[in-house]
């Protein structure tokens, strides 16, 4: 194991209103953050396979401590931005900064902590039990964690003495978590860690994540599932095509599509009337059935009342952050639903 290893084992999109999103490359909080307080950077960068391009010019910039997501359809870019932030790839264009320093030596530091996405394959040695490869891959570290509270942490106390070929697709999930964070370290990278667990099995992950993450790790994560992004990181940083598109706290991104969908039936729709109501910003009407989007649905409907606009079969639906996902990729939302 060379030393870089180490460590691893339905919104239309004329509805996107204005992003109040902060800029890519950018603190959420607008304060400039200094180089050292960084947990990693990417400046610029640029990568390609042959001639397609996968990474195009990316800027992200995460102090430490924060627990991100890289939201992003299919090909996006997530593998390979982290394939970059672990050293196993080099950018062709800018530059990759990881705790100060290259991401080879912060690796070889044992300061990072990784969990890639595999392919079919477990990713896991066969032929050996999983608490002799725990201990393999603690002993690669000057300062591993204790080895008792890793196994409880990632949960996998019950298949210590298990082959790794007997595991199921969760619980082998589960000891490549053990492995990334078998050397204690400040930065953990984990790329759509959750792909093959059961709901009660994400959940337990999550949670547990959300600790390790208050214990001032720095974690960073690659995810579709939009709900997981936004339920389990402080920041989204939703990435298409090998760019950031939005960057910033998932209510945000969710503010940065209209809100709310109002529809009713009326017998003759005032546009203009309409138009004027509280929270709305934007009416379309089609003979006598009208859609307005929302930014208040309260005060809006409110507003129908008071202004006795005849209306019935009044609907309102939210748009979550699935649709502000959709608005701001352009993803088709099958494509989204791909591996729920
Ligand atoms: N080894 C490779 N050789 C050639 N092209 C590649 C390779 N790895 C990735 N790509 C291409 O680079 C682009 C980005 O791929 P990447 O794996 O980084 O996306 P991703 O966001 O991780 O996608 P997914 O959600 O499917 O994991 C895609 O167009 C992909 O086809
Ligand atoms: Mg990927």
């Amino acid at each position: 194991m060379s030393s870089s290893e180490r460590g691893l084992a339905g919104i239309e999109t004329h509805m996107l209103a204005a992003p109040e999103i902060d800029r890519p490359g950018h603190d959420p909080s607008g304060k400039p953050v200094p180089t050292s307080e960084l947990a990693l950077r990417f400046s610029g960068v640029g990568h390609r396979y042959g001639s397609r391009v996968a990474l195009d010019h990316l800027d992200i910039a995460v102090p430490r401590g924060e627990t991100v997501a890289l939201l992003g359809p299919n090909g996006a870019g997530k593998s390979t931005a982290i394939a970059l932030l672990l050293g196993l790839r080099k950018p062709h264009a800018g530059k990759v900064e990881v705790l100060g320093t290259t991401p080879r030596r912060a690796v070889a530091q044992g300061r990072v902590g990784a969990m890639l996405q595999t392919g079919s394959g477990s990713g896991l040695p066969p032929g050996v039990r999983v608490e002799a490869v725990l201990r393999l891959v603690q002993r690669l570290y000057r300062h591993p964690a204790p080895f008792d509270a890793t196994v409880e942490r990632a949960g996998i106390g019950e298949f210590l003495g298990r082959q790794t070929q007997r595991l199921s697709g969760g619980q082998a999930q589960r000891v490549r978590f053990a492995i990334a964070i078998a050397g204690d370290p400040e930065l953990v990278f984990l790329d759509e860690p959750t792909a093959a667990m059961d709901v009660s099995g994400r959940r337990a992950f999550w949670r547990m994540i959300r600790t390790y993450g208050e214990e001032g790790r720095t974690i960073v994560f690659a995810t579709h599932h939009l709900e997981e992004a936004d339920q389990n990181a402080g920041r989204v940083v939703v990435v298409n095509h090998g760019r950031v598109v939005a960057d910033g706290p998932g209510a945000t991104l969710k503010a940065a599509v209209v809100a709310r969908r109002v529809r009713f039936v009326c017998k003759r729709p005032d546009r203009e009337l309409l138009d004027s109501l509280e929270g709305v910003t934007d009416v379309r009407v089609n003979g006598t059935g009208v859609v307005i989007d929302s930014l208040d649905a309260d005060a809006t409907v409110q507003a129908l009342v008071q202004r006795r606009v005849g209306f019935k079969d009044l609907e309102v639906t939210g748009a979550g952050l699935e649709d502000a996902f959709i608005a701001l990729t352009g993803a088709e939302p099958n494509h989204l639903a791909e591996d729920r």
